[in-house]
């Protein structure tokens, strides 16, 4: 029998929304996964939770205040207590990550990088023993020059492909930059990957999340399962 993604997602989803406690500050992430986590939050403030969301991107705003899940910006918070959020790719072992094929990655990674705990939902198809197996590294770019800086990824092994919304219109992402999908033929040093794209002038940020997950809750045939960084 196929296996119906969407109710491991929305399964794993329920299981990290018991995370969260009455008047904690809870970044909301983005994406089909990320849904089911707000749409499941939605439900325990409709049931009497207290908690404040901060949104990583326009429609996971929308959604929240659909659901009458109250928000807040980083005016009034700067600390996070704890973020749920998908990922593209999980490395096993590490719990790196690689995100943003949703166009939400800078804004996640400011979220993530004010959370104390990062937690993180995904189904069994992005569990990977290397990062890079299976997805490109998204990499948010300012639109002046993209061409320039996307030569400048070149020479880093990459392949930079310009995302597009739709035929001939690139995807613009909420901060109005763009976003290079870039292929590596191997990825041996996630760290000093990021370190070495982030360096690039022209680039915003890219979707390696690299030692920052504090957990993973994983949606499998055989069930639920919590893997906690080390
Ligand atoms: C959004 O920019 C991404 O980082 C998402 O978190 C990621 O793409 C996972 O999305 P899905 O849950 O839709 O697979």
């Amino acid at each position: 029998m196929p296996v119906d993604r969407d109710k491991l997602k929305q399964q794993a989803a329920l299981r990290a929304v018991e995370f969260v406690e009455d008047s904690m500050i809870v970044g909301l992430g983005t994406g089909s996964t990320a849904y089911f986590v707000v749409e499941g939050l939605g439900a325990r403030v409709a049931g009497g939770l207290k908690i404040t969301g901060i949104p990583t991107s326009e429609r996971t705003a929308t959604q929240a205040r659909s659901l009458g899940i109250p928000l807040a910006t980083f005016a009034e918070h700067q600390h996070i207590d704890l973020t749920i959020d998908g990922a593209d790719e999980v490395e096993r072992g590490s719990l790196n990550l690689i995100k943003g094929l949703g166009g939400a990655l800078l804004r996640e990674k400011i979220v993530a990088n004010a959370s104390r705990r990062l937690v993180i939902v995904v189904d069994q198809e992005k569990l990977v023993d290397r990062l890079g197996d299976h997805t490109a590294v998204p990499v948010e770019v300012t639109q002046f020059g993209w061409q320039a800086t996307a030569a400048r990824l070149k020479e880093l092994s990459a392949e930079p492909v310009l995302r597009h919304a739709h035929e001939d219109h690139p995807f613009i992402t909420d901060g109005g930059n763009y976003t290079l999908d870039c292929r590596f033929p191997r990825i041996d040093d996630p760290r000093r990957l990021e370190n070495a794209i982030n360096a690039i002038v022209g680039v915003v940020d890219c979707g390696l999340f690299i030692g920052r997950a504090s957990a993973v809750v994983v949606a499998a045939s055989d069930g639920i399962h919590v893997m906690n960084a080390l």
